[in-house]
This record gives C-alpha cells, structure tokens and sequence, in this order.
C-alpha cells in the first residue's frame, strides 16, 4: 500500500512520490496542464509541462476526466500559492479508473439534486471540510467528558415509550411485544447510568417524527447527553458553558483550514468564553415586548423569537426557568415558582437558536408519579424509571446538545442537511 498523503508532502520537499488520489479540477494553458489531485487529506496542484513529457502523457493529463482515479508521479516543490502551499513537478499519470460525465460539476447546482446524489457530493471540498469540522467536534465532545470523569453510557435506540412527548415517536412493529419506538432521547436511561456512575454521558443517533421542514430539523440526528448525580440547574449551566467553551475553541485551533474553505467568519466564534449570560425566560420575554413582539407569556419560543432573543448578546445565550407546561414530564418545578420548569435551553448566536435543551430532573417519587399521569404517559411503561426515585434517588441534571445545530452554527451554514453525511428529512430518506 502506497500510504503517503497529501498532507504530509512538507517532509519530502525535492523527493520524487507517487501519490494515489482523484481528479478534482483541471486547467490548461498552451503548453502547461493543470491538475488537482484530491486524496481526502488536502489538494495538490500536479502541473504537467509539455517539454518535460512525452506526448501521451501531456495529452492524458489534458483529457482525463473529472473524479477520475489515478496515480501520479513527480517531484514536490514548495510553492506558495499553490492550494496547501505545495505542487507536484509531474513525470508520470496513470489513470486506475477512467470516470466520464461525473455529475456534479464546478457549476452551480441546486439542493435536490446534490441531495440526490449525496453520495457523490460529499466529495466536494466545502462538504469534506465541514465533514472534518464534524469529526473535530465528536472529537472534542468525546474528550470534554472523558478528561471529566464522565463514563460513556449507551442507551438503547429501541425503546418502549416516549421521552420528549408523544407527537414525534417513531413506531415499529415488535415482535409479539406490541410495539417499539425510535429513541428522542438517551436521557431517561442516562438518569439510570448517573445514579449508578455518578457522571455519565450518551452520545448518538436520537429520532423525531419532526413534520418541521426547517433548517434547523432532521428526524435522525446526534446528541450527546451528559447527566450528573448531586447536580442542580446552576451546576448544569456551569457545565454547559463550559462544554460550549472548549468545542468551539477547540475547532477554532484545529479547524483553521476547514473554516477558510467554509468562508467563516470566525470573530463571532472567538467569543464564545466563560461566562456566557444567563437570563430567565421572563427576561427573554421582556426583551421580546422591547422589541415590539406581541409574544404572550406561556407561549414556547419559535424560531424568529429566538433569532431576536440572541441578538441581544454576541455569544450563546442561556435561558432559564420555563414555564413548566410547556416543558417536558420530567423536569423539576422551581421551589420558588411552581409554574416553573428547572429548564434551561441555550441559543447560539447568529440565528442558529436552540443548540442545547436540559434541566434538573424530578427527583421525588410521588410528583413524579403525578406528572406521568397528568401527561397521559402509561404508567407500567416508566415503572423502571420511577424505581430511581424509589430507591437512592438523588438530585440530578443534565442537557442534550444537538450535534447537527452546533455543527452548523460552528460552519456558519444555512442548513443543518449538510452537517450529517446522509440527511434523513420529513421528505427525503435517500440516498
Ligand atoms: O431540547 P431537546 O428536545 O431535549 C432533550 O431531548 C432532553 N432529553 C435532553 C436532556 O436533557 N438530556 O433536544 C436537545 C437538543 C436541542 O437543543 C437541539 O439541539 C437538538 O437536540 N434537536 C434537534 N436537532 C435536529 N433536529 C431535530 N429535529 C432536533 N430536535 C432536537
Ligand atoms: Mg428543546
């Protein structure tokens, strides 16, 4: 196997390599070929000139087709303005694979069909960079709460009842057990993991009959939900400010490349540092009368009220205490306010509203029992879940982040369908 990549050519300036990759673009002029050769690691311009080659050669590079595999063979030299700083000297061309009509062209295309052919689209530059931005951040996600004590805790993706309300449950026929849902959520059972581990996280794929056709909703998405014994809303927010701290931080220093090839503005990144604001859901309903809503106290924020919220602040807001009827089952009311949710939701900036959803969880068997009841939820189906307020109950918090939202805030994009590698949309299940 010929393992050398394209970036790592700064260790064999001078060298004569052969490198295997594709065709990503191609140029001429009069006596000079240009080719971009791309290996998933960078681009590199391998430039053929006429009186170095034999003519076969010269005119293979002239013909070769777009995404085309091949080999080539040359020396490297360092050259500023080349794509990554380096170039090829090419000798030689051998084409593995001969691609004619590649589809997608360095001409402007619409969504539907680069969605269609996904597949296809995520070799394109923008869509492997923010592919990469993606890997960062499961990377540093990972690395936040493995360096902080948090065990990981894998949930099941099969579950018998609803976690985030029953109007966006997934449904499938199981066996002679009735039937089965498409997890919302791993928290139910990360509440189990806390008591057992103290600090725990799950991390993946959650479900959602969304009928939402936003930006911001897919019905398959990743979430990372860290959950903690001994822990209230104040020690949940410290968490997640500094949770959002370190990825965004983290990709800025490693991501440096990829953010250029995505055009973002990465001033409006830097920002985000401890401490971040916290305002209560009443202050964020004043700040929506300020700007002449007519928003209605009770009401759950859409996404517009969100966008006027944060652009209030210049980095992530948190809003806290939310009336708990339009919050889930499972949150703690405030001691000082019954009407309120423990909740908190964090906005980012930007327009990219609510990347974080948590709250500290109800912890005393009887009001727990109540608000399953009051929910209509069966009962028998949370008898395990009303075991951890029965035995060793403890406070305890946690949130979800939404990996696809920060994705998409952190790559400044328009819509979370290119954050995912296969996007799974109310409309699209393909490819
Ligand atoms: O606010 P949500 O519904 O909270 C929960 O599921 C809690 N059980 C989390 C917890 O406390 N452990 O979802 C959390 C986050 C949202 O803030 C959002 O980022 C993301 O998940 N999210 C979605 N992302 C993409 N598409 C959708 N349809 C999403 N629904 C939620
Ligand atoms: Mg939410």
């Amino acid at each position: 196997m010929n393992d050398l990549r394209i970036k790592d050519l700064s260790a064999h300036v001078g060298e004569e390599v052969t490198l295997l990759g594709w065709v990503y673009n191609k140029r001429s002029s009069g006596k000079i070929k240009f080719l971009i050769l791309r290996d998933g690691t960078g681009y590199l311009q391998c430039v053929f000139f006429k009186g170095n080659l034999d003519e076969a050669t010269f005119n293979e590079a002239g013909a070769v087709g777009q995404e085309s595999t091949v080999e080539v063979t040359g020396a490297v030299k360092k050259e500023p303005r080349a794509p990554g700083g380096y170039e090829l000297d090419a000798k030689g061309l051998k084409v593995t694979h001969a691609t004619e009509d590649y589809p997608i062209t360095p001409k402007e295309h619409g969504p539907d069909f680069l969605l269609d052919k996904r597949h296809l689209w995520v070799r394109s530059s923008r869509q492997v960079a923010i592919l990469k931005v993606r890997h960062r951040i499961v990377k540093a996600i990972r690395d936040f709460f493995d360096e902080r004590d948090f065990s990981l805790f894998d949930p099941p993706i099969l579950t018998p009842a609803a976690c985030e309300g029953t109007s966006t449950l997934f449904e499938t026929p199981y066996f002679d057990l009735g039937n089965a849902y498409l997890t919302q959520s791993g928290q139910l059972y990360a509440e189990a993991g806390a008591l057992a581990l103290g600090k725990v996280y799950t991390f993946g794929p959650t479900f959602r009959a969304e009928k939402s056709k936003t930006r911001r909703h897919l019905t398959e998405f990743w979430m990372v939900e860290p959950e903690m014994a001994f822990a209230d809303l104040n020690d949940d927010m410290d968490l997640a400010e500094e949770f959002l701290e370190y990825v965004v931080q983290t990709v800025l220093k490693d991501c440096a490349e990829e953010l250029r090839t995505l055009e973002r503005d990465t001033a409006k990144l830097k920002n985000v540092e401890r401490p971040l604001p916290r305002i209560s859901y009443d202050e964020a309903v004043e700040i929506l009368k300020k700007k002449g809503s007519d928003f209605t106290w009770g009401d759950d924020f859409g996404g517009a009220d969100e966008t006027l919220i944060s652009e209030e602040f210049d980095k992530p807001v948190m809003v806290h205490r939310y009336p708990a009827a339009i919050k889930a089952f499972y949150m703690k009311r405030d001691p000082e306010n019954e009407k309120l949710a423990l909740a908190v939701d964090v906005l980012a900036p930007e327009g990219y509203g609510e990347i974080i959803g948590g709250s500290q969880r109800e912890d005393d068997y009887d009001t727990l029992l109540g608000r399953i009841k009051e929910h209509k939820l069966p009962v028998e189906a949370f008898e395990w879940y009303l075991d951890l307020r029965r035995y060793g109950s403890a406070p305890h918090s946690g949130f979800g982040l939404g990996l696809e939202r920060t994705v998409s805030w952190i790559c400044g994009l328009d819509h979370v369908r290119e954050t995912i590698p296969f996007p799974r949309m109310i409309y699209r299940n393909t490819p």
